[in-house]
């Protein structure tokens, strides 16, 4: 049984049914068809209802989910029988077959396809070009068998008109290597004529409607079925898009398969000469008959590739052979002329489609296959046969397709029966006989040499003299009056539903049938002049001649009669039930739902008939023989383990045999199952009922369990899994780090001995984690290298290299030249080169001054240009001590003229509160004096004064002249131009004045304010805001000021 399925869907097996009778059997199926449940088993046989709508249960993912797996394992479908069959032949080496039986419209050839499909797609996984092709040109051949095979009728828009059994070989891999297509009783006599809203086959439209213009030009055709009498009665179906897009089709697929355009062009000539044939008219001028339209013959002549004459002649006489070996032309009559015609047409199809299908079977057949070194070759069979055939009139067609059904009805039964009891006795479980229904008798009927129908059929083909339909229903009825299966209405002259010297019937295992004689005889002769098969012979189209080699026989030879259509039928039938029943076969049964080809229409009563005659519930009966259910004892035991405390979840007995009793025992169920070799078969559906109901009660708990320890198992490995990303992560961590390590020390290895102390080094970058670090390190490395470059300076050149530092601080790149490249020699005036005359006199009055002033040291000392407080620009002398900033005036022996102080007075002052009031209006006094401020220190606990700076800020320009504005405290700024003596000229002086300045500043801890400008520089000059531009006049030999609008001009010389 197919797992998966809850009973609300139906059984999907009909052995599970309570009762083997046709309403619960009727009810499951509709039950199941209501549901979507389209597939039903009986055993291994599936029960397919036409679903007459699209469903989802095709395609790759569920060919997926049924590849590998035991036909219980799944719902049912085509694809586990076709997996099954696929098995047995790969596992076992057995031949197999899937026999698709059903009346028309059932769903044979789809199923066939979609069997097909699933073949093709679980095959070659390893996609070797040559399996592909096979695979490909097996597909492809539906494509141009259904359309020269297939037709509308009334019950199937795309019904086979033809029988397909089609042998798919496999080496030992399982792969296709080839194939074989037999086709049974194509149904030629649609080639003239079709019933009422019926098409002649596929192709002619396909031609007719698809063909290009250029195509149908060249075989003089019209792009209108309507004008040919053979598509005639096919316009009024709506199919024309379909045609025109399956016509491409089956020209592509033609060429896949490997039609040469030679013979794709023969194909549709040979269409367009039936058609014209259809289109041709006889006509009597009294004495003998004439072809109406010339035309016609002479395009028919052109197409076949002959002259018209010959066309003509062999459409209006044929050929006799006299006694004595000589031949004469006899003319036809207009009849025998339509009639010959007629038969032309319809074997210049049939030979077509068989030479088609051969040259599909030229393609596809194995080829170089050698078993000792191949392997065993071995072959699924899928046979898409027709049904059996009930119609209101019954002729030649549907007492062979009957024949046909009565065959392989016998020998389903027969291989179902021998399944069975193979199975039994495989197990070693006792045989109980079957009452069945052996169709032999109906066989026997038919087939019987001597005495069956067909027998008596040929016989009265045979006969010499004026025979007729109603002598052979005569003949049979004196034959076979006491047969149980055959009666007439002479021989059961009560029975009006038969007519009198027309009618016989069969007691068919389906039902009994009606069938008319009329048209027996000649169907089964299927004559056909000679004179024809020689005209084809004789074309110069190779693919004609090709088809027609009997053509080739001299008119005496071709004395001996062929095989009747009848007998040929029966031997293909014997050869295909021989083949047969020599492989495994598995079986679909296809029931069409009803007439109307509706998706929800679920016809009982038409329902009822397919399922007698296809012997459904024969075939229930048998597989329910004794036992309605086996299954291996892992299987049952895995199914049903949880219903029983010693099987679930493991058991420790010895055997799963063992197991499987302990459950059967725990139910108590021990009278109703046999066990087997390696099944358990349970003898009624109630007890497996019993065994799922308990079954799904208890999966709930099961599934919330396994829920429970797949989420824990889920997070286990979620958890190890972040666990092993963080170990990687601090891993990696780490090993950035160390990498970073290792680079800077590779890279900074050798610094010492670079000229450069590994300035120009480029520092690796680091990972996110060392980035304060690497600053750090950087900022260590830079101490590291000005320490390496200060420790080899000597001590007197410290001072400069400190200005330096402080100038380079202060400009911060911002002014063009500050004579950093030279040596500073601050005090200017007191050497002797720079101040040639006055040296003496200049260090006389520094001396005076630091006794006076306690200075320690002079900062710079130059000459100046100066504005004065009357706008003036004067000379003068600068003197810069770490304590005041002296002006002094040159001229007169460097008189002071001003001084301005620099440092503060910070130091330890009495505190405050506990001054007297003399000592703190003294303090007071100082304050206002020295311009300090009190302040109160909370580390020292004092207060303590501090220096109000007269000198607050310095502003220079960026350009390279010498300007320099001191600014103070009191908004009384001191505007200069540093001079320099002759020879100097090009030196810059406000770089060292502003690098001494700035580094006493800084030793100060009390930074000074330097501003380099772009343009004007702005000041205060007795507390009004001015400003100085700088600019350069031509004539001037001195920078000077001079007054401008603002304030000042500073003019320098120019060339
Ligand atoms: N599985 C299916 N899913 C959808 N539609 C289907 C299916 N099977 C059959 N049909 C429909 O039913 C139509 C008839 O099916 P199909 O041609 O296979 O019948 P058949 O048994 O081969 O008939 P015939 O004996 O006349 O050849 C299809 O053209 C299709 O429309
Ligand atoms: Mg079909």
């Amino acid at each position: 049984m197919a797992e998966l399925d809850s009973l609300e869907f139906g059984k999907s097996d009909f052995v599970l049914l309570d009762e083997v009778n046709m309403e619960q059997f009727l009810d499951n199926l509709k039950l199941r068809f209501e549901k979507d449940r389209i597939y039903t088993y009986i055993g291994e046989v599936v029960v397919s209802v036409n679903p007459y709508k699209q469903m989802d249960i095709f395609g790759k993912e569920v060919i997926e989910s049924y590849q590998g797996r035991e036909l219980y394992e799944r719902p049912p479908h085509l694809y586990a029988v076709a997996d099954a069959a696929y098995k047995a032949m790969k596992r076992r080496a057995k031949d197999t077959c899937i026999v698709i039986s059903g009346e028309s419209g059932a769903g044979k050839t789809e199923a066939s396809k979609y069997i097909m499909q699933y073949i093709a797609a679980i095959t070659n996984p390893s996609q070797r070009a040559e399996v592909e092709s096979v695979k490909n040109v097996l597909l492809k051949s539906n494509c141009v068998l259904e359309a020269f095979g297939n037709a509308k009728t009334n019950r199937n828009d795309n019904s086979s008109r033809f029988g397909k059994y089609m042998d798919i070989n496999f080496n030992f891999n399982g792969d296709p290597t080839g194939g074989h297509i037999n086709n049974y009783l194509l149904e030629k006599s649609r080639v003239i004529k079709q019933q009422e809203g019926e098409r002649n086959f596929h192709s002619f439209y396909q031609l007719l409607l698809g063909g290009s213009e250029e195509m149908l030009r060249s075989l003089h055709l019209k792009k209108d079925p309507a004008m040919y009498c053979f598509t005639r009665e096919g316009t009024i179906s709506n199919m024309s898009g379909d045609d025109m897009s399956n016509h491409k089709a089956v020209m592509s697929a033609m060429k896949v398969i490997g039609f040469s355009s030679e013979e794709i062009n023969s194909v549709y000539k040979i269409l367009a000469i039936i058609l014209h044939l259809g289109n041709l008219v006889f006509e009597s001028d009294g004495d003998s008959v004439l072809v109406h339209s010339e035309d016609l013959v002479c395009q028919i002549a052109e197409l076949a590739c002959t002259q018209p004459d010959i066309v003509r002649k062999t459409l209006l006489y044929r050929t006799v052979a006299t006694g004595g070996g000589d031949v004469i032309d006899k003319g036809h009559s207009i009849h025998e002329a339509s009639f010959g015609r007629d038969a032309f047409a319809k074997a210049l199809y049939e030979r077509l489609f068989c030479w088609i299908v051969s040259r599909i079977n030229a393609v596809i057949e194995v080829k170089d296959y050698n078993p000792l070194l191949h392997g065993k070759n071995t072959v699924i069979g899928v046979l898409d046969i027709y049904g059996f055939e009930i119609f209101d009139n019954n002729s030649f067609e549907q007492f062979c397709i009957n024949y046909c059904n009565e065959k392989l009805q016998q020998l389903f039964i027969e291989l179902i029966l021998r399944q069975e009891q193979e199975e039994y006795q495989r197990e070693g479980i006792e045989w109980q006989h079957i009452e069945y229904f052996n169709n032999q008798i109906i066989v026997d009927l038919v087939e019987q040499p001597h005495k069956g129908i067909i027998s008596i059929l040929d016989e009265a083909c045979l006969s010499v003299g004026h025979v007729t339909d109603t002598h052979f229903l005569e003949s049979m009825d004196k034959k076979l009056s006491k047969h149980p299966h055959y009666t007439s209405r002479k021989l059961c002259a009560s029975d009006k539903t038969m007519e009198f010297l027309r009618d016989f019937r069969i007691k068919h295992y389906a039902g009994n049938v009606t069938y008319s004689v009329e048209g027996f005889l000649d169907k089964n002769k299927d004559p056909l002049f000679q004179d024809f098969k020689r005209f084809m012979y004789n074309s110069l189209d190779p693919v004609l001649q090709e088809m027609w080699p009997e053509g080739q026989l001299s008119i005496t030879e071709v004395t001996k009669r062929p095989l009747t259509a009848a007998v040929l039928f029966k031997n293909s039938m014997i050869s295909l039930v021989e083949n047969l029943a020599c492989k495994e076969p598995y079986y679909v049964r296809c029931i069409k739902p009803n007439e109307v080809k509706s998706p929800v229409q679920f016809d009982e009563q038409r329902c009822r008939h397919q399922v007698e005659y296809l012997g459904l519930l024969e075939n229930v009966r048998v597989r329910r023989a004794g036992f309605a259910y086996r299954q291996p004892y892992a299987r049952f035991l895995q199914r049903y383990k949880m219903t029983c405390e010693y099987t679930w979840p493991n058991h420790l007995m010895e055997t799963d045999r063992e197991a499987v009793e302990a459950i059967i025992t725990q139910h108590d169920f021990q009278g109703d199952v046999a066990y087997g070799l390696s099944k358990v078969f349970l003898r009624t559906p109630q007890t497996l009922f019993t065994l799922e109901s308990e079954r799904a009660a208890l999966i709930p708990i099961i599934v919330l369990f396994l829920q429970k320890v797949w989420r824990g198992a889920l997070a286990r490995k979620r958890c190890r899994g972040m666990r092993a990303v963080y170990c990687i992560m601090s891993c990696f961590k780490r090993h950035k780090v160390k990498a970073h390590f290792r680079e800077v020390e590779k890279r900074f290895a050798n610094v010492r001995n670079m000229s450069d102390y590994g300035k120009s080094i480029e520092w690796p970058t680091p990972p996110a984690v060392l980035l304060q670090f690497h600053e750090n390190t950087k900022y260590l490395f830079r101490r590291w290298r000005a320490r390496q470059i200060i420790k080899n300076i000597p001590p007197s050149h410290m001072p400069e290299v400190r200005a330096k530092v402080a100038a380079m601080e202060v400009l911060r790149g911002e002014r063009l030249d500050w004579g950093y490249s030279r040596t500073w020699e601050r005090d200017y005036l007191s050497s002797a080169k720079e101040n040639t005359q006055m040296c003496t006199q200049f260090v006389k009055v520094a001396k005076e001054l630091k006794s006076k002033d306690k200075y320690n040291t002079v900062l710079f000392s130059c000459l100046i240009r100066k504005v004065n407080r009357f706008n003036k620009s004067k000379d003068r002398a600068l003197l810069l001590t770490d304590r005041h900033l002296y002006k002094l005036e040159p001229r007169k022996n460097f008189k002071l003229l001003k001084s301005l102080p620099l440092e503060s007075l910070t130091g330890r002052k009495k505190k405050y509160c506990n001054m007297t009031q003399e000592n703190r209006s003294i303090f007071e006094r100082v304050i206002n004096r020295e311009r300090t401020q009190l302040h109160y220190s909370t580390s020292l606990g004092l207060f303590v004064f501090s220096c109000f700076l007269h000198v607050n800020g310095v502003s220079v320009t960026c350009s390279r002249d010498q300007l320099v504005v001191f600014h103070t405290v009191q908004k009384d700024d001191m505007l200069t131009c540093l001079q320099r003596v002759q020879g100097c000229e090009n030196e810059d002086r406000v770089g060292e004045l502003l690098g001494v300045l700035a580094d006493h500043f800084k030793r100060l801890k009390t930074p000074l304010q330097v501003t380099v400008q772009r343009s004007a520089i702005q000041f205060h000059m007795r507390g009004q805001q001015k400003c100085v531009s700088v600019e350069t006049k031509i004539g001037h030999n001195q920078p000077d000021f001079r007054k401008s609008r603002g304030g000042f001009t500073l003019y320098l010389p120019g060339n």
